[in-house]
């Protein structure tokens, strides 16, 4: 018996002392203390011995068994610590190292302006969309309820180009409402979606540029009404200008919607007071909209009788010159970077 002890001892100890994991540790306990294990063994075996033998071996196996208790703990203790130093090895930063400046560039205004509207209708459950900006004349006009010979094309300034080989007119397109086309063509309500993008027009003084960009929204579904629509750009406004303002709706007209409507709101500069930027009216026109004609559905083939639908377009040039203040559309094509990181 004193012979399998000091073995037991001998493999015990070598093997905790080459142990790499807890895991391991905890195997080599169960195996030398566990219920089955091989001193528990030689411990339990003491009852049948004589008083002397009882003696020599007990005290022997008591003195391992404290001996085992301590190495186990000392060689946890160096596991801890050897893996402690590894991960401060591999965790370490060079704190001197120089740190990562913000990228010099910024966003453009209109980019800023355009991605803080599209947030704002894609929290509100419509999911972004786009379309060409080269254009059929069908999706730009005559799907859109404006035949060949309609006087609204000529508000359009048109930039014309030559037919696609098969034939088809082509142009670069007047406003963003071909998307509408676009998303309704081949497919059934209910149907919405947030569309921005470029759009183009013969037209070029302090007010215009020839190259602008419009965000499109639309909505079809069974028991569309006005309201919802007031009610849609209402809370747009107020959450794209970050203050309570007045709003109202203008009667107007647009060839694809009807009723038609210009959107207003409370001038930003002189609380309605009047001033130059208002044309001392106290209201700046922001928004045009209306419900969806139903000859535009009936053009797309969704159901006339069965769906209603409403439609926005707004021009980001001019939301952002109001929401961050400059007064000049043009310093906007300038690229003058004073300019674009002041209003950044
Ligand atoms: N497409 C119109 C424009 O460019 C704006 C508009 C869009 C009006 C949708 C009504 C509905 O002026």
């Amino acid at each position: 018996m004193l012979d399998a002890l000091s073995r037991l001892r001998t493999t015990a100890l070598d093997e905790l002392s080459h142990a790499t994991s807890p895991a391991e540790l905890e195997a080599i306990r169960v195996k030398t203390l566990g219920k089955k294990g091989e001193l528990t063994l030689i411990l339990r075996g003491l009852g049948q011995m004589d008083n002397e033998q009882r003696a020599t071996l007990g005290a022997q196996a008591n003195a391992f068994k404290e001996e085992f208790a301590q190495s186990l703990t000392a060689r946890m203790e160096q596991l801890k610590q050897a893996e402690l130093t590894q991960r401060l090895e591999r965790e370490w930063v060079d704190v001197t190292l120089p740190g990562r400046p913000r990228p010099p560039g910024t966003l453009h205004p209109i980019t800023k302006a355009q991605n803080e509207i599209i947030a704002i209708f894609t929290a509100m459950g419509f999911p972004p969309a786009s379309g060409p900006e080269v254009e059929s004349d069908w999706h730009n006009f005559e799907a859109l309820n404006i035949p060949p010979d309609h006087p609204a094309r000529e508000m359009h300034d048109t930039f014309y180009l030559p037919p696609s080989p098969d034939g088809r007119k082509r142009l670069l397109r007047t406003h963003t409402s071909p998307v509408q086309i676009r998303v309704m063509e081949g497919r059934q309500p209910p149907l919405r979606a947030i569309a921005p993008g470029k759009v183009f027009r013969c037209d070029s003084d302090l007010t215009h540029t020839p190259m602008f960009h419009q965000v499109e929204g639309f909505l079809v579904d069974e028991g569309v009404h006005f309201g919802q629509l007031k009610g849609l750009l209402e809370t747009f406004l107020i959450r794209f200008f970050e203050r309570p303002l007045p709003v109202r709706f203008r009667p107007s007209f647009f060839p694809f919607t009807e009723p038609s409507a210009e959107v207003d709101m409370g001038c930003l500069f002189c609380a309605g007071q009047g001033c130059r930027v208002c044309k001392k009216t106290g209201w700046l026109e922001v928004l045009g909209c209306g419900l969806i004609h139903p000859n535009v559905l009936t053009n797309v083939g969704i159901d006339r009788e069965r769906y209603t639908g409403f439609a926005f377009g707004m021009g980001v040039e001019r939301l952002a010159m109001l929401k961050y203040g400059f007064p000049d559309l043009r310093a906007l094509f300038e690229n003058d970077t004073r300019f674009l990181t002041r209003y950044a």
